[in-house]
């Protein structure tokens, strides 16, 4: 069993104590690779590569619902959820690390529920503060002032970048960054009555924020690979912070007043 869950990069590997997979089996298949146990700072962990552990899988094929599902299974009552985004705002440079207090989905074709219609129940439920307020605070408290602490996040779908119109019509809304595997997860880990909090990292300005070629993902590799170290000492501090899982927290209400109370959400 595990308290804290991690879906990241697979530099996260190396991050777990004693690190041990698990098997577990999910309503929708397989998650992107088996999770492994183990210890952080004297947390339970449980760690899922995002995109698999050689990432084969892009952003539009992750199994979010299994991924998320597993998670759950193994008693994970907060997920952190570190992701590279490109910055909509000339101010965020590459190397910053933004804790989002909204996204916008703008993906599609993307299994987006774990309430799919029969034998589910049908089910609505709100994300209009999707993001954890204490996994958020947390992650800030550890920034010690080096985290931008809010910022409206676009999930495109991918797996190519943005034109430089789309760029600017995001930047042109105010929204902060721009990614592409914030959405469906933080949704769906509420439909399971998770916390869930994002870390994002900016890794390049986006096509329409300054003059250039575009972003490559090249350099979206580098810069992410050489911000996972930091990532890494942040997120252990976070980990150090988080409240034990019996703590309330208003996200275990999610399914409060739906078709599933009481179900999910442990
Ligand atoms: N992930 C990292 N950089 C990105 C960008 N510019 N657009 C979408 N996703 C990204």
């Amino acid at each position: 069993m595990a308290e804290i869950g991690v879906i990241g990069g697979s530099g996260f590997y190396s991050f777990v104590r004693d690190a041990r997979p698990v098997t577990v089996e999910t309503p929708f298949g397989q998650p992107s690779e088996a999770p492994v146990v183990g210890e952080v700072n004297g947390r339970e962990i449980a760690f899922i590569p995002r995109h698999g552990a050689d990432h084969r899988f892009p952003p539009h094929r992750v199994n979010y619902r299994a991924n998320l599902w597993a998670l759950n299974a193994l008693g994970v009552r907060q997920v952190l959820g570190p992701c590279a985004v490109g910055s909509l705002r000339p101010e965020l440079v590459p190397g910053t690390f933004v804790v989002p207090d909204q996204f916008v989905d703008r993906t599609w074709g993307r299994e987006h529920t774990v309430y799919d219609g029969p034998p589910h129940p049908v089910v609505h439920t709100s994300p209009a503060d999707p993001y954890c307020p204490t996994g958020r605070e947390a992650v800030i408290a550890a920034g010690n002032g080096a985290v931008v602490p809010d910022g409206t996040m676009v999930v495109i779908n991918g797996p190519r970048f943005s034109t430089r119109a789309e760029s600017r019509w995001h930047a042109a809304q105010g929204w902060s960054v721009v990614g592409m595997t914030g959405a469906p997860e933080a949704s769906i880990a509420r439909e399971l009555g998770l916390c869930y909090t994002s870390v994002a990292v900016v890794t390049d300005h986006d096509a329409g924020v300054v003059a250039g070629e575009g972003v490559t993902q090249a350099e979206v590799f580098e810069v992410f690979g050489r911000s996972i170290e930091r990532l890494k000492i942040l997120l252990a501090d976070v980990i150090a912070q988080l409240p034990k899982p019996d703590v309330d927290c208003t996200c275990r209400h999610a399914l409060d007043g739906t078709a599933a109370e009481g179900t999910a959400a442990r």
